[in-house]
């Protein structure tokens, strides 16, 4: 494998921080670029420079503008953003407790920033060597695999990533060929965002961050360079769309 820098944004997320201790201790990666809504008081890390962003279109672009010098050589990007619930709203169990401010609140957050990132990040991984993005999706938002309903504004707004990222692909192709494009089913896993929801999860399938970062890294570095999006899931297995 060849040295190369990772991205990761939404780096708080648990899933990220795993997968940021993994790259750490990677000997092939020179360096992490960490964007986080908010800063660590204090970091080990090393190898991780943190930016801190409120992802507006600006403080997307002026990340961007920082990363340029760069291009070609961020092979590794991991956009980790989502929202499932937070103190004013849970996912909707049924049609009445469907709200405009939480449809547009989770699309935002899951749809609305991860596309902002792939549409500014285009120059920053085209290039000759093999790269690839993985959005952070979730099963629940393939459309053909939908047989429990409910969950409708973070369901939809996954949907809506899926078809993005679909879309984008098409895009990539033709201008950064050396980019696949990965929308990422972590499984269930042991962090805040899952947390309310964790007593009907058997524990054999409520996953450590640590477990999912390896399988994500691991999936990446496989990845077929085929210039076409996949849906996998941690285990690598592709997903309905
Ligand atoms: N945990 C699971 O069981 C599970 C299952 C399926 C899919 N996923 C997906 O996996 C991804 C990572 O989630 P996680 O489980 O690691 O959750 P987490 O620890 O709660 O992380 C939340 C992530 O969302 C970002 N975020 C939260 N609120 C935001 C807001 N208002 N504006 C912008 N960004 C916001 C955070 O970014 P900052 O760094 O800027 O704070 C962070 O990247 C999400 O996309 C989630 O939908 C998780």
């Amino acid at each position: 494998m060849s040295s190369f820098y990772a991205l990761v944004i939404g780096a708080g997320s648990t899933i990220a921080q795993a997968s940021i201790q993994k790259l750490e201790a990677n000997q092939h990666c020179l360096g992490v670029f960490a964007v986080s809504r908010h800063l660590p008081k204090a970091s080990s890390d090393t190898k991780t420079l943190w930016l801190a962003s409120d992802y507006t279109e600006d403080s997307i672009h002026q990340i961007c503008k920082r990363l340029a010098v760069y291009s070609g050589k961020i092979t590794k990007v991991l956009i980790c953003n989502g929202m499932l619930h937070d103190a004013s709203m849970m996912p909707e169990r049924k049609l009445e407790e469907i709200r405009a401010s939480q449809l547009e609140a989770i699309f935002h957050v899951n749809t609305v920033i991860p596309m902002l990132w792939l549409s500014k990040l285009l120059p920053i991984v085209q290039g000759e060597k093999p790269t690839q993005v993985a959005l952070f999706s979730a099963r629940i938002g393939s459309i053909s695999d939908n047989k429990t309903g409910g969950w409708y504004s973070y369901r939809a707004s996954k949907a809506a990533l899926n078809m993005l990222i679909q879309t984008s692909s098409v895009e990539y192709a033709r201008r950064a060929k050396n980019v696949k494009l990965i929308a990422f089913h972590p499984g269930t896993t042991d962090t805040p965002l899952s947390k309310p929801f964790q007593r009907s999860v058997p524990k054999e399938k409520l996953f450590a961050a640590d477990f999912v970062a390896t399988q994500l890294l691991a999936i990446m570095d496989s990845a077929t360079m085929d210039n076409k999006a996949a849906y996998l899931d941690w285990n690598n297995q592709p997903i309905e769309w």
